[in-house]
């Protein structure tokens, strides 16, 4: 590791020592996953600030998560909405179960609707309910293109787009990172984001790399 590389992982774990807060509501959604033997892949606690800190930077009241686990980014979510609904959506029964839990913990359980299911089929289901302030995207890797398409279409102007693993996990800044399924979609995730005209967008390069980009047209 040259000397930029290991100061950029110096200054990157004091961010996350300084601002990546975690109390014990959070901690307890942590312990619950585990408990029920989801996997530990929740949003660390560096994304989580930084999922709590734009939604309330854009008061964001009506906020879509696609890829819920056990709750732990949906709390981060709605802890920095003044109000209103977060719709998020998870395949699995058992995962929405504990997620259930989680938002009731939290004191959202009024304020989370959960939507069991593959997120492309269940989507349509809240279109009336939008335009939306800002789409979370934090599910199946291959389908990342396609959650873009969705988020272009019923985000209000000025509404944000978050796409957590946006780095693929490393795989995207390596010499030959293949061509697998997963690969093709989040380059072309990035790139559409990136350059595709509706949004104006930025990388949070945190470890997983987090994907911001603004509705503009
Ligand atoms: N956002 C969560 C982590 C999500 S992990 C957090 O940070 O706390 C990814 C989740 O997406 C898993 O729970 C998985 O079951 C779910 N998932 C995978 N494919 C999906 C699909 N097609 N539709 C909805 N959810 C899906
Ligand atoms: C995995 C998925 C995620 O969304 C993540 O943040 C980390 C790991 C996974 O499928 O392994
Ligand atoms: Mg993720």
């Amino acid at each position: 590791m040259d000397k930029r590389h290991s100061a950029d992982a110096v200054m990157a774990s004091w961010a996350a020592a300084v601002y990546g807060d975690e109390d014990p509501v959070l901690g307890g959604i942590r312990a619950r996953q585990a408990a029920a033997g989801l996997p530990e892949i929740q949003v660390g606690p560096l994304d989580g600030v930084h999922l709590e800190v734009i939604a309330r930077a854009i008061a964001a009241t009506r906020v879509v998560e696609i890829g819920t686990l056990g709750g732990y980014s949906g709390v981060r979510l709605l802890r920095g909405m003044p109000g209103g609904t977060l719709y998020t959506f998870e395949a699995s029964p058992s995962h929405a179960e504990v997620a259930r839990q989680s938002f009731a913990a939290a004191g959202f359980a009024e304020r989370a609707r959960i939507f069991v299911g593959p997120a492309l089929s269940r989507l349509p289901e809240i279109e009336g309910e939008g335009p939306f302030d800002l789409v979370f995207i934090d599910a199946d890797k291959v389908a990342y293109p396609a959650y873009l398409e969705w988020a272009e279409a019923h985000l209000r102007p000025g509404g944000v787009v978050l796409g957590d693993n946006a780095f693929l996990f490393g795989r995207l800044g390596e010499a030959d990172p293949g061509d697998d399924p997963a690969v093709t979609a989040m380059r072309r995730f990035n790139e559409r984001l990136a350059r595709g005209g509706s949004f104006r967008a930025t990388m949070l390069p945190t470890g997983e790399g987090l994907a911001v980009g603004v509705k503009v047209r």
